[in-house]
């Protein structure tokens, strides 16, 4: 929390009376807010409540159709995202915009390089880097590294230093943590306590409501576009949060298992599967079960789901689906199998945004089971709906969708497949408390149907809500199993290295 003296000095950024519409259909309405300097003000919502909208008008990416902004007391009107990172108000993107193939100190500085005369002046882009990275007790990562190199936590502190590197006054951050495994959720929160106390105001979006309330000294909460409130966080208790945001209360965060779901057959086997990432990977999923498979990010554990879905292939041992031997080569002769993935990357692999929320739902059942098509046409309003996806019409352009929305629909992509064995890698990031439940409720559904479902999460409570049975791995290797009953403390410890291996 802030000390009374930061709180009354005058607001750095004053927002009010916002209202935007796209294409005639408002998104925000009314909308306004206080930033107080030294302080983080947490902005939450339903996916599509308008909080991306939000932040883009405030930093000049949309234009406001009403309202007034007062940046250190002045009336200003950011009309492009450069003005106001020269006026000290940068954003950390929910999707990052990093050059991956320039160095960390290049995209520090892209568009503002410091020149001697006509040249780059590399050393002290370098140099200067360095010292921002220091400030932030930041010892791991070399500016001069290659960003495409880097690690998604490591990528979100080069777009941190960007802001820093302007002396911003206001950083804004679109659910900074979604990409990061706990470890590295410890490190972003150190850095915005540091931020914090230089001064610095956070806007900050997240739909981990525990993480809210570890960090923010304000809270705002945005429903279908509208001011639902505003003020000190230490006036809410949780359960009253998730009132706000989602209109009910939520008793059960984890839904039971459906009546009649049981292990049945194994469905899913590894045998000593290996890749360039996984190595000796021996692991049973059965009909109707939930396997979690924990581990530190790095571990390995999206890399050994991308071998049985074909996109790493393995290239040792065996890998069977009911019994029968399967050596997926691509995603495609995995997807044959009735294998579907999940993905956590919804950019780059999950969708194409400039087509229709109905095409591509059906986008994976196109590509594989052409003659399926025109049932699966018809059963993906249904499944839409179920997953409380919000969105204008079929034809509407995914693009055009919030975050976590368009989540939703990679799901819907999936379930269109029908398929026997689910892979699901971070399923729910970035989806909002409402469609969290919606999705844990189908992953129920889906286990009562038989599906056998192997579900990586770096959300050690989602993994001890649902899955049957834990696999923790560490260093590309699976290194014990255990029941969801030991508790966050021993899945992590086992995880980090910090106690003994357990017979699997
Ligand atoms: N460029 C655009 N054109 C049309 N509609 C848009 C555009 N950008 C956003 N929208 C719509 O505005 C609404 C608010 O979207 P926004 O991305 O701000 O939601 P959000 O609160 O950030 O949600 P999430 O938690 O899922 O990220 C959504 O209904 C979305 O479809
Ligand atoms: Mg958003």
């Amino acid at each position: 929390m802030s000390d009374t003296t930061r709180a009354s000095e005058a607001p750095v950024l004053v927002v009010e009376h916002i209202d935007k519409s796209f294409f005639g259909v408002p998104v925000l309405r009314d909308v306004s807010l206080t930033l107080r300097p030294g302080t983080v003000h947490g902005l939450v919502g339903e996916n599509g409540a308008g909080k991306s909208t939000l932040m883009k008008i405030l930093m000049g990416v949309y234009t406001r159709d009403a309202g007034v902004m007062r940046w250190r007391g002045e009336e200003v009107d950011f009309t492009h995202p450069v003005q106001a990172m020269k006026a000290g108000l940068a954003t950390v993107f929910q999707e990052f915009n990093l050059l991956p193939e320039r160095s960390v100190a290049q995209n520090v500085f892209l568009g503002r390089e410091p020149r001697r005369g006509v040249l780059v002046d590399n050393r002290r882009m370098i140099r200067e880097t360095e010292s921002l990275l220091t400030d932030l007790g930041i010892d791991f990562i070399d500016p001069e590294a290659r960003v495409g190199g880097l690690s998604v936590a490591e990528q979100q502190i080069v777009e941190i230093v960007k802001a820093l590197s302007v002396d911003a006054r206001v950083i804004q951050m679109d659910e900074p943590t979604a990409a990061l495994a706990d470890h590295e959720v410890e490190l972003l929160y150190a850095i915005v306590r540091r931020l914090r106390d230089r001064g610095v105001a956070i806007l900050y979006v997240s739909h981990r409501l525990r993480e809210i309330f570890d960090l923010c000294d304000d809270i705002t909460v945005l429903k279908d576009g509208a001011l639902v409130s505003t003020g000190p966080a230490s006036e809410l208790t949780p359960d009253e949060l998730v009132r706000r945001m989602v209109g009910r209360s939520i008793s059960a965060f984890f839904p039971d298992k459906i009546e009649g779901t049981a292990p049945g057959d194994v469905r899913l086997e590894l045998r000593g599967a290996g890749n360039d990432y996984v190595d000796g990977v021996d692991l049973t999923v059965r009909a109707g079960e939930i396997v979690g498979l924990a581990g530190l990010q790095g571990s390995g554990r999206t890399e050994l789901v991308e071998g049985a879905f074909g996109a790493l292939a393995y290239n040792r041992g065996e890998m069977l689906v009911d019994g029968q031997a399967l050596a997926p080569r691509s995603p495609r002769q995995a997807v044959r199998a009735g294998i579907a993935l999940v993905t956590e990357d919804r950019k780059a692999r999950g969708l194409a945004l400039a087509q229709s929320v109905l095409d591509n739902a059906l986008l994976a059942i196109r590509g594989v089971f052409p003659g399926r098509t025109r049932r699966a046409r018809q059963s993906v309003p249904g499944v839409l709906s179920s997953l409380e996806v919000t969105f204008r019409g079929l034809d509407q352009e995914v693009q055009f969708l919030s975050g976590g929305n368009q989540q939703k629909v990679v799901l819907a992509k999936w379930l269109a497949t029908e398929p026997r064995v689910v892979l699901l890698d971070e399923p729910t990031r970035g989806i909002d408390v409402g469609a969290k439940i919606a999705v844990y409720q189908l992953m129920r559904e889906l286990a009562k149907n038989g599906v056998a479902q192997l579900m990586v999460s770096s959300e050690l409570p989602e993994v001890l809500g649902m899955a049957d049975r834990i696999l923790v791995m560490r260093d590309g290797r699976i290194v014990g199993e255990l029941p969801p009953s030991v508790g966050e403390e021993a899945v992590l410890a086992l995880a980090a290295g910090t106690t003994e291996e357990v017979a699997g």
